[in-house]
């Protein structure tokens, strides 16, 4: 070998070197987090059929699957009405719920709504009845007890309406996505409990009775029965995800959303005021081109909203825009390069999305300016732009998206492959705590948490860690 040759290959090396030095110290100084938290390797395990958690409750046609649903904006403006929901499976009875803010016992409860009810088959499943009763003129922050079932076997539960919409009222958000029905799920929905919101912004992909033979809808059953211990006594704000298309030529299933759609009573696109907060809700299955009804509604909805009144402004996806997982990659490109110039210019303040089966968080950063023949298509720090979280992490039997995409792009604060939930913590117009809990930990610890500048109060302030 000529010593030409040799000096050649040596600084070759000594390039590939500084390559990895300066990939290095690129790494180092933007400061971006990938946890080096290793969840044990374990089956991601659905609980069976057995399990207490899906356990009938006992008595002739006795309710099951009771949940409460939040109306939608204008029909609901303020936050006086619920929809109950639940099924009967021996037989219709009777579709009415009484409740009572004196009275927990059944009896003695003297108000009085009339629901409806429906039914729906998928190819050999047949659902139970399906009731659903909206109670309206409900008092803000009242204690309600409710009971249905009359007839046969009466049930009886119990909710505290929502604040009065107002700038500094104080509210807490479980933020769950992609739960599922395994363990791991039972996991996450304990830690949410023993956290204690009022409410769950709920980001898509339920029951996950698809991924079982001929989509098996006793899944859907088993599902509402195991969340009924915290859907009935406060309301989750539903998202549709993909798993709630149940879309399966193969069986003669051939309308999207058929189970969900009859077992919750919720628009794909739609908003609603809670407390300080507004909180609109995107369809990532529903079209959203430019002149449809969902990007139409989205134009006016984001005018409608009054930062004054409601100084918190949230947005639910299912399909994140901001993921820098391997798994689903750029699935909701399309959705953010339609959306994200107006939820950037309304100063969103949290886009919240699920579909990815991990943790994680971005800076404030938008990627708007890209016009096609400007060639700038790169996400910048933009500090009146919301931050996106993806908390896909619920714990379904899909198991957890270990793949992250190397290195960790600048945008991106936060991520972690484990299951788990969120948390925001409103305190008043200004300040309000957001915080990600790990299954492996206790409830209580904070695995990832920031304090949240609102960004129509305090738009040029950075969030704290
Ligand atoms: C699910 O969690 C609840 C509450 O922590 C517990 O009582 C129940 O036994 C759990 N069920 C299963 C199947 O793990
Ligand atoms: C539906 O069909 C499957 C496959 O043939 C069978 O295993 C299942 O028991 C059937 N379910 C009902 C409710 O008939
Ligand atoms: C991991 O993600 C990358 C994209 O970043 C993809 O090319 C690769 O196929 C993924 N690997 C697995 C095992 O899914
Ligand atoms: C809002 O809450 C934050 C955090 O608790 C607190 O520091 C701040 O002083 C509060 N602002 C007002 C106006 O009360
Ligand atoms: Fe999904």
């Amino acid at each position: 070998m000529s010593n030409v040759l040799r000096a050649r290959r040596r600084l070759d090396l000594l390039q590939v070197v500084l390559f990895f030095v300066a990939v290095l110290l690129v790494v180092v100084a933007d400061a971006g987090v990938t946890s080096q938290y290793r969840r044990k390797l374990e089956a991601t395990v659905e609980m069976p059929l057995d399990a207490d958690v899906f356990r009938v409750p006992p008595g002739y046609n006795a309710p099951q699957q009771v949940r409460l649903i939040r109306l939608r904006q204008p029909i609901d403006q303020e936050g006086t009405a619920m929809i109950v929901s639940w099924v009967t499976a021996n037989e219709l009875g009777s579709s009415t719920v009484m409740y009572s803010e004196a009275s927990p016992d059944p009896e003695k409860m003297e108000l009085r709504a009339e629901g409806t009810h429906t039914r729906y088959d998928y190819f050999n499943y047949t659902s139970g009845f399906i009731h659903h009763c909206t109670l309206t003129n409900l008092k803000h922050s009242t204690k309600y007890y409710y009971a249905m079932g009359f007839g046969h076997t009466v049930r009886s539960f119990c909710f505290t309406t929502p604040p009065m919409p107002g700038p500094d009222v104080p509210f807490k958000f479980g933020l769950i996505g992609d739960l599922g029905q395994t363990f791991d799920s039972n996991t996450t929905l304990s830690h949410y409990e023993a956290n204690g919101g009022d409410a769950v912004l709920y980001v898509g992909d339920l029951s996950y009775a698809d991924n079982h033979p001929l989509h098996d809808n006793t899944r859907w059953d088993t599902w509402a029965r195991f969340v009924e211990r915290s859907a009935a006594h406060q309301p989750w704000v539903w998202t549709a995800g993909n798993h709630e298309l149940d879309l399966a030529p193969e069986l003669g299933e051939h309308v999207p959303f058929k189970p969900f759609a009859h077992r919750y009573p919720t628009p794909f696109w739609y908003s609603v005021r809670v407390a300080s907060a507004h909180v609109v809700v995107l369809a990532s299955y529903s079209a959203y081109g430019k002149y449809t009804a969902q990007w139409e509604w989205l134009r006016a909805e984001l005018a409608r909203v009054d930062r004054a009144a409601t100084p918190w402004l949230i947005v639910l996806v299912h399909s994140p825009w901001y993921s820098s997982n391997g798994y689903h990659y750029m699935e909701g490109e399309t959705m953010r390069v339609q959306f994200e110039r107006w939820i950037v210019a309304a100063k969103a303040d949290l886009v919240v999305a699920g579909h990815v089966h991990a943790y994680e968080r971005s800076h404030r950063v938008s990627n708007v300016a890209y016009d096609i023949i400007n060639a700038r298509c790169t996400p910048v720090r933009t500090r009146d732009a919301p931050v996106y979280v993806t908390v896909g992490d619920g714990g379904n039997i899909e198991g957890i998206a270990d793949n992250f995409t190397q290195p960790q792009p600048s945008y991106s604060a936060f991520r972690e492959a484990s299951f788990g939930h969120a948390t925001l913590e409103i305190r008043n117009r200004t300040h309000a705590y957001y915080a990600w809990h790990r299954n492996q930990d206790g409830a209580k610890v904070v695995a990832d948490g920031v304090w949240l500048t609102n960004r129509y109060w305090m738009p040029t302030d950075d969030d704290i860690n």
